[in-house]
């Protein structure tokens, strides 16, 4: 079964894509015609001429508005398209959960005629967010079983750019990061549950470090340990957006 058939029954809650981050991926797209979106969950920032949409979990799959793009149920290692298939590929928020991140990579470059854009973090930057660093450690330990290292990525793909993605206080896309400035959120099973890291590490573990988030909340210990990060308006918790040409 598809991990995202068990976690992602409620993805669409939560993850709903940011403005500010899908005009970063549309730029580093660039005047690509044709767009193949390798695993592809609900459709997140699949931009108008995206013409496939790869994604191995039925669940996301049914979450996926009217109207999208063409979908097949597929894994990244092994796409069913032809080489040169499209000008750019993209996979967002993905790479952490393939079985074979070589093989995967070796398909996107096959596939994509121009460009490939890929969205994922760096881990040694994700571990100093306050979350995962004050709180969670379960998370941050998990997450280092599994983070695609960057220049592993750019390694693979044969050179690439990467890019910092920076994340709006009032970011929509609920991922790990998206709550940096309301903490109040990490208290919501909905928002946990849309969260990989934490829906995977399971609310059994977390409970005593969300214990003392909600008492740090509570005492106002947690904001006057954070006022340099409740004024600010975005924050780089190590998003990339890496970007190669072929
Ligand atoms: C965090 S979601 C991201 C979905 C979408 N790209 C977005 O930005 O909202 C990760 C997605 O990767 C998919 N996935 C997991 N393993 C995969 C694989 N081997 N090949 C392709 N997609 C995979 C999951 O099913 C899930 O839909």
């Amino acid at each position: 079964m598809a991990i995202y058939d068990a976690i992602g029954t409620t993805y669409t809650t939560t993850r709903r894509p940011d403005h500010r981050i899908g005009a970063q991926i549309a730029a580093a797209l660039g005047d690509a015609r044709s767009v193949i979106n390798v695993g592809a969950g609900a459709g997140s920032y699949e931009p108008p001429q995206t013409v496939l949409a790869v994604e191995p979990s039925a669940v996301m799959i049914g979450q996926r508005p009217a109207g999208s793009a063409r979908v097949v149920q597929a894994r990244a290692e092994a796409l069913p398209v032809a080489d040169g298939a499209a000008d750019a590929v993209m996979a967002l928020l993905t790479v952490h959960h393939w079985a074979d991140l070589d093989a995967g990579i070796a398909e996107l470059r096959r596939v994509a005629r121009r460009r490939i854009v890929i969205l994922t973090w760096d881990q040694p930057a994700f571990r100093r967010f306050w979350l995962v660093n004050e709180y969670l450690p379960q998370a941050a330990a998990f997450d280092d079983t599994r983070a695609v290292p960057v220049q592993q990525l750019a390694e693979l793909l044969g050179g690439a750019r990467v890019e910092p993605v920076p994340v709006p206080h009032d970011c929509t896309d609920g991922f790990g990061a998206a709550y940096w400035r309301r903490p109040e959120a990490y208290l919501d099973p909905a928002v946990r549950s849309g969260i990989s890291m934490l829906a995977q590490v399971g609310d059994a573990a977390l409970r005593p470090g969300l214990q003392r988030l909600a008492a740090d909340l509570r005492d106002g210990r947690w904001h006057d340990r954070h006022r340099d990060l409740v004024r600010r308006e975005d924050f780089d918790a190590g998003y990339r957006l890496v970007v190669a040409d072929r």
